[in-house]
């Protein structure tokens, strides 16, 4: 057993903002390792803090080496003056500098354990980028062989099992599959370093992924060596939860100042642009002038300012949900980086998985890829499968301010009696007047004018949605025309049960909506917006509103229809028998008593627990994603609003 644990406290992308806890402490995630040498005497330990350090690696090797007697008698911490949480690496990397090690794999865990490290490294073999397939396959077997007698001694400390493979995702991918289960704490993903010095960042980005998609999900995930603040932003959203670097020792001896957007010679700068303490007491040709030993502390001191702020920057856009947008921003300082952001949206369908229901902020359309985000996808797949046009074609209208429905308030009556599916031409696709107030379709800015490759992604994607519903999606016809041309309904569209019904579908399935609304209904609107709040049907509330995100919340009457009209396994968190009358209280579900989960749910999805026997015992918000639940024996996974008693 290890004495650390991992807990996910917010999402974005297939990023984690999180809270890792050790012995010595606790560390808010995204952050970075910074390098600690035992044997130079340069930012010490002590004075981490304040750029915003909470955990420190250092090199279990050296140690070994230089310090073995004195580290064990006193331990690790003592011995580099740092009481907060600790990682060290192997020696792995000197085996990759110089060639040779002349430490043994177990004999260097066993004695990163007996030093008192909170989280060790195993004696992994760097596989280089040059390596081949069947070199690299080798020497990932050699890791496994080392990862498997390591986890055997490892103690109460927490265990590093680096996922190598090289160049190759498949090989990634086997060895991340292969640490399941086998004891590890902790996921480096190592052997990138040649491939960041070679900007290889599509390659980087298709390395993590690989590895993403098959570690087990509930421990942290470390890219090695990762030390610049461009990358932060890019791995942070694919899931890297530590970074580490030496980066900012290095630059700072090779007179280079980090920024989050490139690397600078001081030599090169007049002004400098950075607003840390460094810069704001020195300008650069003080910095300049100073003595070479003291302006590489200073140099240092700025590169850790910079790289703490990044991640800061990082997390704080997790939690307001824009960390495409600032990844995105990021890429666009170098081309390599550009390209990698458009592997990124490449792997836009395992993202999707990962992306929680709605976020709170914005989305903002910037560039052809923002079309492939999963926000958009996830739209027109949901479109696709879920909205039911009833074989009526869709009725294409020009795109106008939002909310659409209230621009074209004027109209409904008159759209209401066309036998059409009315929709607004967007940038999402079709936006069909009655799903106009959901996440990302309401809360979007989007460009007036949209490039051609978004253009014609949207005409490509109207022609699937002609193929798959069997209708048309008429931008050819005005209203003037359509009235004109077809046959009025007999009964007009009742616009809120409409809506009522397709924002159901969209949510939770198709028949959704039916189910909830089967019976007499009375739907209660804001006086002030106009928008609605709640759905009573025969005289009980089965829906509430999400104002910020426009999705309905069951209420327990709700929860069983829908229970009722929903086949298992859509909706389901299965629970243990032991977690049940908690459930049932009131109480929250437990990661540790989930059973099983729809896997088509989504992080924030408003879900049904059941027994094992598929009895509904609560209803509430899904805070993991189903894949998680399955992995984490520690924490929430559904944060219940109302228990339901037998
Ligand atoms: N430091 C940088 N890359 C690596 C790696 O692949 N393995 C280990 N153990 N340390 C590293
Ligand atoms: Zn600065």
């Amino acid at each position: 057993v290890s004495s650390t644990s991992f807990e996910i406290l917010g999402r974005d992308g297939a990023g984690r903002l999180g809270r890792f806890k050790t012995k010595h402490g606790v560390v808010q995630t995204p952050t970075l390792l910074p390098v600690i040498n035992p044997n130079l005497n340069f930012i010490p330990p002590s004075e981490m803090r304040k750029f915003g350090a909470e955990m420190l690696i250092t090199n279990s090797y050296i140690i070994w080496k230089r310090h073995r007697e004195q580290a064990l008698a006193e331990g690790v911490h003592k011995l580099i003056g740092w009481d907060g949480p600790l990682m060290t690496d192997s020696g792995t990397f000197q085996m990759y500098m110089y060639g040779s090690v002349e430490v043994q794999p177990q004999e260097i865990v066993a004695f990163e354990r007996d030093i008192g490290v909170d989280v060790g490294t195993i004696l992994d073999i760097f596989s280089t980028p040059d390596r081949t397939h069947d070199q690299a396959r080798t020497d990932l077997q050699e890791t496994l062989v080392r990862a498997r007698a390591s986890a055997q001694i490892k103690g109460d400390m927490a265990l590093a099992c680096t996922v190598q493979g090289g160049i190759y995702p498949d090989l990634r991918a086997e060895c991340a599959k292969a640490y399941q289960g086998m004891g590890a704490d902790f996921y480096p993903i190592g052997g990138v370093v040649p491939i960041m010095e070679q900007q290889r960042y599509a390659t980087l980005v298709d390395v993590i992924v690989a590895a993403k998609q098959n570690l087990d999900p509930s421990k942290p995930v470390h890219l090695f060596g990762a030390g610049h603040p461009l990358v932060f932003p890019l791995a942070a959203l694919l899931g890297c939860d530590f970074f580490d670097s030496a980066a900012y020792a290095k630059y700072a001896k090779d007179g280079r100042m980090i920024f989050p957007d490139g690397t600078w010679r001081l030599e090169e700068i007049t002004e400098s642009w950075c607003a840390c303490p460094v810069c704001s007491k020195h300008t650069p040709a003080e910095l300049k002038k100073l003595p070479a030993q003291e302006r590489e502390l200073r140099l240092a001191e700025h590169n850790l300012w910079v790289t703490f702020a990044e991640l800061k920057h990082v997390r704080e856009a997790m939690r307001q949900g824009t960390l495409w947008e600032l990844a995105e921003r990021r890429c666009r300082a170098h081309p390599t980086l550009a390209e990698a952001f458009k592997r990124i949206v490449a792997h836009s369908e395992w993202i999707e998985t990962q992306e929680p229901l709605s976020k709170g902020s914005a989305f903002f359309h910037l560039s052809p890829e923002s079309s492939h985000r999963p926000e958009v996808r996830r739209y027109r797949e949901r479109l696709l499968s879920r909205f039911d046009p009833k074989g009526r074609d869709f009725l294409l209208l020009p795109e106008v301010n939002k909310p659409y429905s209230m621009s074209y308030a004027p109209l409904l009556d008159r759209l209401a009696r066309l036998p059409v599916v009315p929709a607004v031409q967007s940038a999402f696709g079709p936006v069909p007047l009655v799903l106009d107030e959901m996440y990302p379709l309401a809360q979007s800015d989007v460009p007036a004018t949209l490039d051609k490759e978004t253009r014609e992604d949207l005409e490509a994607y109207l022609g699937t949605i002609e193929t798959a519903k069997g209708v048309r999606v008429r931008a050819d016809l005005t209203l003037e025309e359509a009235e004109r041309l077809l046959t009025p309904l007999e009964t007009p569209i009742d616009w809120d049960l409409e809506r009522v019904r397709a924002v159901a579908d969209y949510q939770f399935g198709e028949g959704a909506g039916d189910a909830l609304l089967a019976g007499k209904v009375e739907i209660q609107k804001s006086r002030n917006t106009g928008k609605i709040r709640q759905v009573f049907v025969d005289g009980e509330r089965v829906l509430a509103l999400r104002a910020e995100d426009g999705f309905f919340v069951p209420q327990a009457a709700g929860a069983k229809r829908l229970h009722a009209a929903i086949p298992a396994p859509r909706l389901r968190v299965v629970v243990e028998q032991d977690s049940v009358a908690f459930n049932r209280e009131g109480k929250n579900v437990f990661a540790k008593f989930v059973r099983s989960a729809d896997p088509a749910l989504r992080a924030r999805d408003e879900v049904l627990v059941v027994d094992e026997n598929d009895t509904l015992v609560a209803v509430g918000q899904l805070l993991l994603t189903p894949h998680e639940m399955g992995w984490f024996k520690t924490g929430m996974a559904v944060s219940v609003r109302e228990g339901i008693k037998g």
